[in-house]
């Protein structure tokens, strides 16, 4: 049986989950390729701490040239994050003819016209499957299975942390801090965390979706991009009064070749079904013209999901290997003349949805109805006020919430500024959360 050697950088959670899943699973794998995968060398600055896991005859050293410099070795799996040293060494890796398996979405979004641009020009793949979504083959499915459609949008749940700690925060009512601290003891957080609960990461990852959905690259400047960090579990518990679950979600739509290209939390209808997906859980729900709606749902971190797909990634080159070295399927599935340098983003303030606001209101007669005379004169309706809670202090407040209508959100924030300013109504900040209707 012909045996395909593998170089690993980066053994640490999802590394160790990567050998064992090579390991036990080795016949299976075998089975289906038709040939040996056999991870030969691993390299890690730390070559002491103990990872609980059997690396068979793999060679473990501290220097990543080991695995660079090996002729023998045709795919290099990086799986040390960040952006300094892993650019670096995929950029060798590929310059050294080799095909890299990566999950850095923070790495792939930033750099991916460089990243990408080296890999076409030597016909080798980047493999990048466990970037978003962890363990669920999203990026297969929208660049091979959905190839024939134009794609008319995508709305996500894509990072594992910020949908374990809203879960978390609704169902015991839980402080956001001790959440995500569980979070991170799991394993499922960034090494920064504010990547995860301010929406960065799962902006890296809509960056990738939108560059394969779209075929064209994408600055994650164009990315609005808000977190969880407002939210509270007061929140939580008016917006599941009117109705809905809280999400931070991942959208992107193409209306008339314009693309709306977001991440912020967003209100959705109990009955969507991207509202039952909780926890560490990710779903990936995608539109395209020819297919309708699809919904792809499954762990989006952790170390043996995540392990899985980047297992994957490394046996479809494997294949291609096999049948003689030709890339089969471009990593953005577009030929690289067909890609785009720029995509035509939606500005926020055009956007039409209905909002969710929470005013801290001082608790006198009138400002309800100055609040509402102020959306008026600006064309904003209401569909829900709630107004509760007791003022147990003098001049103290209570949370309005009101759901509007549709709106153009240029005009809310007009209107909340001009709110904020008048004397005597508010006593704190405002938070307003967009409301997704499809
Ligand atoms: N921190 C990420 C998450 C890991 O929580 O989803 C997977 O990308």
């Amino acid at each position: 049986m012909d045996k395909i050697s593998v170089g690993l950088i980066g053994f640490g959670t999802v590394g160790s989950g990567l050998v064992k899943v090579l390991n036990e699973n080795r016949e299976t794998i075998a089975n289906r390729l038709g040939a040996e995968v056999v991870l030969k060398r691993i390299v890690d600055k730390d070559t002491t701490t103990d990872r609980g896991v059997d690396i068979g005859g793999a060679i473990f050293t501290d220097n990543a040239d080991d695995i660079l410099n090996d002729d023998d070795i045709a795919i290099v799996v990086e799986l040390i994050g960040g952006t300094g040293v892993a650019k670096e060494l995929t950029l060798k890796a590929l310059d050294g003819g080799k095909h890299v398996v990566t999950a850095n979405k923070a790495l792939l979004s930033t750099f991916g016209r460089e990243i990408f641009g080296a890999a076409l020009k030597k016909n080798l793949t980047i493999g990048f499957e466990a970037s978003v979504g962890g363990g669920i083959p999203v990026l297969k499915s929208l660049r091979e299975g959905l190839t024939a459609n134009k794609i008319e949008s995508i709305c996500g749940i894509i990072n594992g942390t910020a949908n374990y700690i809203l879960t978390e925060m609704g169902d015991k009512g839980a402080k956001f801090e001790d959440v995500l601290k569980e979070a991170q003891e799991k394993g499922y957080a960034e090494a920064d965390p504010t990547y995860d609960v301010e929406g960065n990461d799962t902006a890296h990852k809509l960056a990738l979706l939108i560059s394969m959905a779209y075929g064209a690259y994408i600055d994650l400047s164009d990315i609005y991009t808000e977190g969880i960090s407002q939210i509270t579990p007061t929140d939580i518990a008016f917006a599941d009064e009117l109705g809905y679950k809280i999400k931070l979600l991942a959208v992107a739509k193409n209306e008339d070749g314009v693309v709306s290209a977001r991440v912020h939390p967003t209100l959705l209808k109990k009955s969507h079904l991207l509202s039952s997906v909780n926890g560490v859980y990710n779903a990936v729900f995608i539109e395209g013209d020819a297919v309708g709606s699809t919904m792809f749902y499954g762990q989006g971190a952790g170390m043996m999901a995540t392990a899985s797909a980047v297992a994957a990634d490394v046996i479809d080159i494997c294949r291609d290997i096999i049948s003689g070295g030709k890339v089969r399927v471009t990593p953005l599935g577009y030929s690289e003349s067909a890609m785009k340098d720029r995509l035509s983003i939606k500005e926020m303030g055009e956007l039409e949805v209905p909002y969710y606001i929470r005013f801290t209101a001082v608790d006198k007669a009138e400002v309800l109805s100055k609040i509402t005379g102020v959306l008026g004169e600006h064309n904003i309706s209401i569909a829900s006020v709630i107004q509760e809670g007791e003022v147990k202090a003098e001049g103290g407040s209570v949370p309005l919430v009101i759901l509007t209508h549709k709106a153009r959100e240029a005009s809310l924030e007009e209107s909340i500024r001009e709110i904020e300013e008048v004397e005597g109504l508010l006593a704190g900040k405002t938070l307003f959360i967009r409301v997704e209707e499809s």
